[in-house]
């Protein structure tokens, strides 16, 4: 088997597979809002077998982000959307990475969820 598909653990979490969607701005959000075009993006990456997928920059400020269409998670608010969404890729066995920025310079992640 090729390694690409072969597991990775990394500390606590283990990898299904090495393919890795990197964060990618969509510049589709209201307000920090995650909507139908992140669970559709996000989804489909974890639909196609992807075992690690990052957000696009999340912001945890509103000044920290990079373009004003970027999602955010400085409202409790935000949370449900994104939560959604780890639903479902959860559902597919996948890991979502969150990249958080709270500004151009400087950005950190976290796991959302991990199997
Ligand atoms: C349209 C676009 C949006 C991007 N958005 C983000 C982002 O939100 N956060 C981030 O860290 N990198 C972002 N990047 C950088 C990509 O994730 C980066 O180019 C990629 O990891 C490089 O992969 P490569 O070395 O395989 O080319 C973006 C890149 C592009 C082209």
């Amino acid at each position: 088997m090729s390694q690409l598909f072969s597991p990775l653990t990394i500390k606590s979490v283990t990898f299904r597979n090495r393919i890795t969607v990197s964060p990618m701005c969509e510049y589709s959000s209201v307000d920090g809002f995650a909507n139908h075009w992140h669970l559709v993006h996000l989804g489909s990456r974890a639909v196609g077998g992807a075992g690690l997928i990052i957000t696009e920059a999340t912001a945890i400020s509103p000044e920290g982000r990079i373009s004003p269409d970027d999602l955010g998670i400085w409202k409790e608010e935000h949370i449900e959307k994104l939560a959604d969404i780890n639903v479902f890729l959860k559902s597919m066995a996948q890991c979502l990475y969150s990249a958080c920025t709270c500004g151009p310079q400087s950005q950190c992640g976290f796991c959302l969820e991990r199997r």
